[in-house]
């Protein structure tokens, strides 16, 4: 709520104004017609404190030195002015006088208190709350304006104008601060600015504003800065600044300060490839939600491809500044494994690996201070997880959640929000076409058939077919865009013909899921129906990836599509089929800014995909090859871990990491041996990036599968690497057991490599 919008809405007749100086206005003008000084301050008495006040205290407030009787007629002078200038506003009675809050009015001090006190709280939107309260603190309350021989109104002004100014100094203060910690450095110094202003003795105020000064590549400016502060203090107190202050403005003469480190970023939120349609109301109501401080865990909830995870992207993006420490993406459709929920978040939000801590102690401790929106997608196969969610939120009290998922969470507190389909056309009416780019379900499907055939357009002739095909696809996003991409071939009437066809032929098979589910399941259904049998394969077998893959790794697990074909050359025999998939809306491509691009599919279709594959009889061998690709890929890529190529490595496996579950989970159930050399392969990635419990599960569990089948350097490796990571969890016992059974196999082996490591980490845990 700005100032202007209080004022210009109502149009408030009266308008006061008493932060830095008085200014009374009517409709806009100048208000005249005050007989005294004293009429003017009663006025502003009576509106600041809102209250009835007898007769006798108001006498004794502006005439407190003068003999009662005069005083009273004083007073009886004033109210007959006052009555006469601004009469709608004051209620007088034999006793008491009062301001009538009931009448519509403007008074800058109500609205800079109510703006400060929303901008304490928590709640989202705070610190737009507390700009909005330092812009109408235009100065000091009632400055400059005097009233004479009134005492007790002085008294009370000094009182009210102190406890005013100390609000404005805290607002400026967590103004500044916030400002500084997003790096905006220049703003937080001109916020320190305007509280030097009001309080130019404050030499901590003015030693960060050096600093900020300095930061925001002023260093004139904040040089100068340190030269007030000195004028200040001589003048005044014949003082020095302090040894800190002085200390920072040399080194900043000798440039011997550093420059920041920038800021952590305040999203990690993935940048939607196209613009987000309709969906207005939705995102009024969860702002309103958000806004809530009540309401610290949200579910969107909806069948799979109604919306959600780009409604909470968008959600995200709208409050990244509402939010002090920002907003973060979590996609949890890959996770598995309960232990792995905690780290997906801690890797989301890059809190620190830390010494010897579990990682939920880690999180909430990192946590505790922030206050932060995580939103937590796809979180549906993860619901027995949801208690843990529960002890982040009462461990972290300025956290929210929003999470997107097929069924709630299930926990007290959740706010659940049905995500509705996108808007539609009645079916029962048959709209010009201009209206019906109203409903946002018509316009995805208009931007997606642009995509396909560029010229395609909205006429008096198709219009009907298209609004019979939104409402046929329930303004289920998904469905549309699957039936859009079809456009390249068809016509929107032959489009809806066998829409309606092959969804009656398929909806036999389906009738026991719910109405859209159903509507989805079939679109997808009649998507794959229409494919060639190459891309059917391929699209088959993309099922096996998570978190997708690169084209490299997609020839390599998914070719040779034509039986009695080789790898050779895979990648380019995919390319078409691939980019025709991703025609179809069934494949998505992710560039990245700096890494290869990536291949993936929608959750919904990825599901859909796997149900095809396994369908397919070649569910193993595709999932073998995958495994085989990665073993391949880790003992390549691990031995430079620990080179200079380290972060180029690391980034590498953690585009993979989803992927490489994947296939330690296919191989703990069918290929125990190949898991083990993953594993055993992979644990230095499991230690440079904290991942412990999640690589001391998986070695664990391997070893045990694959028992003696597997090569006696595998298991020494994997050992050795179990036990070392158990030292980092400070699991003695376990670790000496591990590290010792290690050592035990390189002896056998004569390796002495191995063995050297196997001792020298054994030395290590006996030396904690
Ligand atoms: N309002 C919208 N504007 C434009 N595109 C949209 C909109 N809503 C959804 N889409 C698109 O529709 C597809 C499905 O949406 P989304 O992935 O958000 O569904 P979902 O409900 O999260 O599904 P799942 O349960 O499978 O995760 C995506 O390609 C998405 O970009
Ligand atoms: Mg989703």
């Amino acid at each position: 709520m700005t100032k202007e919008r209080d004022r210009g809405a109502g149009r408030p007749r009266l308008a006061l104004s008493l932060l830095g100086g008085v200014h009374i206005a009517l409709d806009g003008a100048p208000l005249t017609g005050f007989v005294t000084l004293k009429s003017q301050a009663l006025l502003c008495y009576l509106a600041v404190t809102g209250r009835p006040h007898s007769r006798d205290a108001l006498a004794a407030l502006l005439w407190g030195d003068t003999p009662e009787e005069d005083a009273k007629a004083s007073l009886r002078q004033v109210l007959w002015n006052l009555q006469k200038v601004v009469g709608a506003h004051v209620s007088i009675t034999r006793q008491t006088v009062a301001f009538d809050r009931s009448v519509p009015h403007w008074l800058d001090v109500d609205a800079f208190s109510s703006a400060t006190r929303a901008g304490s709280a928590r709640a989202i939107g705070a610190y737009s709350r507390l700009a909005e309260a330092v812009d109408l603190y235009a100065g000091d309350f009632l400055a400059g304006f005097y009233v004479r021989d009134a005492p007790e109104f002085d008294e009370w002004a000094a009182a009210k104008r102190e406890h005013l100014r100390q609000h404005a100094l805290g607002a400026l203060e967590q103004l500044a601060e916030h400002q500084a910690r997003r790096g905006a450095y220049s703003t937080a110094s001109e916020y320190l600015g305007r509280l030097l202003q009001l309080d130019p003795w404050r030499e901590d105020a003015h030693r960060q504003r050096i600093l900020l000064l300095y930061y925001a590549g002023r260093r004139d400016a904040a040089l100068s800065q340190y030269a007030s502060l000195r004028s200040v203090l001589q003048s005044e107190l014949g003082e020095e600044p302090a040894e800190e202050t002085t200390t920072l403005y040399r080194r900043i003469r000798t440039g011997a300060v550093e420059r920041p480190v920038p800021p952590p970023a305040r999203h990690n939120l993935p940048a939607p490839p196209t613009p987000l349609l309709g969906r207005q109301d939705e995102l009024v109501q969860l702002t309103g939600l958000l806004e809530d401080p009540a309401c610290r865990l949200l579910t969107l909830l909806g069948p799979g491809g109604i919306g959600k995870t780009r409604l909470a992207l968008q959600v995200g993006q709208d409050h990244v500044d509402d939010f002090a420490d920002g907003v973060f993406f979590v996609s949890l459709a890959s996770i598995h494994n309960l232990d792995l929920v905690v780290q997906a978040i801690v890797d989301a939000l890059k809190v620190e690996a830390g010494a010897r801590r579990s990682a939920p102690e880690r999180l909430s401790d990192w946590l505790k201070s922030r206050q932060l929106l995580l939103v937590l997608d796809n979180f549906e196969h993860l619901l027995p997880a949801a208690p843990l969610i529960a002890r982040l939120l009462a461990a972290c009290p300025a956290l929210t959640v929003l999470a997107t998922s097929r069924a709630p969470l299930h926990l007290r507190g959740e706010y659940e929000f049905p995500v509705p389909p996108l808007s539609l056309p009645d079916p029962g009416r048959a709209d010009p076409p201009d209206r019906l780019t109203d409903y946002a379900a018509v316009r995805l499907f208009l931007e997606r058939a642009r995509t396909v055939r560029p010229k395609f357009a909205l006429t008096a002739g198709n219009a009907a077919a298209i609004a019979a095909i939104c409402c046929r696809l329930d303004g289920l996003p998904l469905a549309i865009e699957l039936a859009a991409a079809r456009i390249r071939l068809l016509s929107p009437e032959e489009l809806l013909t066998r829409l309606e066809q092959s969804i009656a032929l398929l909806a036999d098979g389906a009738e026991d899921l719910p109405p859209r589910q159903r509507t989805l399941r079939n679109t997808i259904d009649w998507s794959y129906n229409l494919l060639s049998e190459p891309e059917r394969t391929l699209f088959r077998r993309l099922a096996v990836f998570r978190d997708g893959a690169t084209l490299d790794t997609v020839a390599a697990v998914c070719g040779p599509l034509a039986a009695g074909g080789t790898t050779e050359g895979a990648d380019v025999d995919l390319l078409r089929p691939l980019g025709s998939l991703s025609d179809k809306s069934l494949v998505l491509r992710k560039d990245g800014s700096n890494a290869a691009v990536r291949f993936t599919l929608l959750e919904t279709i990825r599901e859909y995909a796997a149900e095809r594959l396994e369908a397919s009889g070649e569910g193993d061998t595709v999932r073998r090859q995958h495994a085989a690709h990665y073993l391949a890929l880790v003992e390549q890529v691990a031995p430079e871990l620990h080179g200079p190529q380290q972060a180029a490595r690391l980034a590498q496996l953690d585009a993979e990491h989803a992927n490489l579950s994947a296939a330690l989970r296919w191989c703990s159930e069918r290929d125990p041996t190949t898991g083990l050399r993953l594993a055993a392969a992979l644990w230095q990635f499991w230690l440079l990036r904290g991942y412990w419990s999640e690589g001391r599960g998986w070695l664990k569990a391997l070893l045990r599968r694959a028992g003696s089948d597997a090569p006696a350097r595998v298991r020494a490796q994997a050992s050795s690497a179990a036990g070392h990571l158990a030292t980092y969890q400070s699991d003695t016992k376990a670790a000496r057991a591990l590290l010792l059974e290690g050592v035990a196999i390189w002896r056998g082996l004569g390796d002495r490599r191995g063995l050297a490591d196997a001792l020298h980490w054994l030395g290590r845990e006996y030396a904690s």
